[in-house]
């Protein structure tokens, strides 16, 4: 059965196709936490919790490991290839690294307000205020940073990237989600 991350139907053969997955969850979960802002200053309805435990989960668990699958896995892997066009992406990588430290209070702020608002079932109008800051710096963050990884860091990697390193990817990125990679990628270098 080929593991697959996020709603769509890549598998560990396709690391970047993975990653961009995530992105699709990412948005949709923002969708989500956007929904929730509009009706925060109400009380709390069981569909809103529901919505929010759900993305608020999202973020605090799966998110991380899509960063530490850039981070760890894919970025220091482009930084190592001698190429003028990977060389001329290093800015744009240094940027979305720079942009993932940025999501962290944000995140914290609204997991912070999220659960305030699950266990007393409303927020103070000057929390509505900044739970509804929090997710619009969030989305507009998030939607430049995915635009750029999607269309210009992902292409370049599997463009530049050897199938050995692809699945090397591939083995790590399925090593934070306690899953077994079976493929058949070949290991031979482009
Ligand atoms: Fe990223
Ligand atoms: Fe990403």
């Amino acid at each position: 059965m080929p593991v697959q991350i996020g709603a769509k139907a890549h598998n560990f053969t396709n690391p970047t196709g993975l990653l961009s997955d995530c992105h699709r969850r990412v948005e949709m979960f923002l969708g989500t936490l956007e929904a929730v802002a509009q009706v925060i200053d109400r009380p709390a309805t069981d569909e809103t919790r529901r919505a929010l435990e759900a993305a608020l989960r999202y973020f605090a668990q799966a998110a991380p490991k899509h960063t530490a699958d850039e981070e760890v896995s894919l970025f220091p892997r482009l930084r190592q290839i001698h190429d003028p066009e990977i060389e001329a992406a290093f800015s744009k990588l240094d940027r979305l690294e720079e942009e993932h430290r940025r999501a962290t209070p944000l995140h914290a702020e609204v997991d912070r307000l999220g659960a305030q608002f699950l266990s007393n079932g409303s927020l103070s109008n000057p929390e509505v205020d900044s739970f509804r800051k929090a997710v619009a710096s969030l989305a507009s963050m998030y939607k430049q940073h995915i635009r750029v990884e999607d269309s210009l860091v992902f292409p370049l990697a599997d463009r530049m990237l050897s199938d050995a390193e692809k699945l090397a990817i591939a083995e790590e990125m399925a090593g934070r989600r306690k899953v077994r990679v079976v493929t058949e990628i070949s290991t031979g270098r482009k």
